[in-house]
């Protein structure tokens, strides 16, 4: 370990050497807890999958706690591994603040913290020790350019499904689109409301934003935060008697096969890509730091495509259909 980077790490984690970390550990005698947010959607129920698959390829011994959507749940799953001795905690937060203290009861304990596909505020980030996500900003902002290149310069009232309230990437994503939106004054939002990630929600919401625009005649677009809501609301459109897809256009976010398969039924347009593989890389990025205490980068990101109708979305749907979704 660089004298630099035990230099961080004493910060980090209030240890004063280096050796604590570099315990020589190989990933098959590590015991690894990940507090898990719940099974909202699609793109969860793989990230659970994916974790354990990747756990299992390195023989790392997993434990998963399902949250059921709750922070209090996850404090507990928290304190529950601390008080088993493990020897890493992932973490997916469910919404972006109130870890100060659980963490900080993680970091006495000399248990290093990972963040997987959600932020915590900026404030707690001498609290863990790396983070897994991808740019959700970049997401909503590809999301919102693709809109603006799509329409031209025609007018477009835009209806927006927004994720988990608190979630840092449901407020990231929405800024991101703004952003992508920002140079066009012919797109604007006009609705916006969260569907809390999940189909039920995003179907009910959009029959509201139906009802509120004259039978969906005004909406010219929809963005949603995820797939999921995409695909309740696309149902929504289908029986208020809309085209989605041609008449009102879509674009939302995750890559689950079932939005491919609607795009290629013509009834979606667009979806930018977030890999549910983000454990493999937080399991090396633990195992090099509990072997030889190799600090990793403080933000390790995942890649976001967009991909759209060209893009043979009948082809991806069944190379992924299998894979967890
Ligand atoms: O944090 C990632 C988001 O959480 C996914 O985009 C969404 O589907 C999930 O619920």
């Amino acid at each position: 370990m660089s004298f630099k980077a035990l230099m961080l790490a004493t910060a980090m984690f209030g240890a004063t050497s280096g050796a604590l970390f570099a315990t020589g550990a190989r990933a098959g005698d590590l015991t690894i807890g990940f507090s898990q947010i719940g099974s909202e959607s699609g793109w969860r129920a793989a990230e659970t999958t994916v974790s354990k698959a990747e756990a299992k390829k390195r023989d790392i011994t997993f434990k998963i706690a399902d949250a059921q959507q709750k922070q209090e749940n996850q404090i507990k799953a928290i304190r529950s591994f601390i008080a088993q001795g493990v020897d890493a905690i992932f973490l997916a937060p469910v919404v972006s603040t109130g870890w100060d203290t659980v963490l900080k009861e993680a970091q006495e304990a000399k248990i290093p913290v990972v963040l997987l596909d959600r932020d915590i505020d900026p404030a707690g980030k001498s609290l863990y020790l790396t983070a897994v996500t991808s740019d959700s900003v970049h997401e909503g902002k590809v999301a919102g350019e693709w809109l603006v290149k799509t329409v031209g310069g025609k007018p477009c009232s835009v209806v927006e499904l927004q994720g988990t309230v608190g979630a840092s990437v449901a407020a990231n994503r929405k800024k991101g689109f703004e952003d992508g939106i920002a140079g066009a004054s012919n797109v604007k939002i006009v609705r916006s409301q969260t569907g809390d990630f999940t189909r039920a929600k995003g179907k009910e919401v959009m029959e509201s934003f139906i009802k509120a625009e004259g039978g969906g005649k005004n909406i010219c677009a929809v963005y949603a935060h995820n797939d999921d809501m995409m695909v309740g609301a696309i149902q929504a459109m289908k029986e208020a008697g809309l085209k989605p897809g041609t008449q009102v256009l879509t674009v939302s976010i995750d890559a689950v096969p079932d939005i491919f398969k609607a795009m290629a039924a013509g009834e979606a347009n667009a979806t930018v890509e977030l890999t549910p593989n983000m454990a493999g890389p937080a399991f090396d990025a633990i195992v090099a730091f509990k072997d030889k205490g190799t600090m990793p980068p403080k933000w390790i990101q995942t890649e976001s495509k967009l991909y759209t109708q060209a893009d043979n979305p009948k082809a991806i749907y069944d190379q992924k259909k299998d894979l967890g979704y």
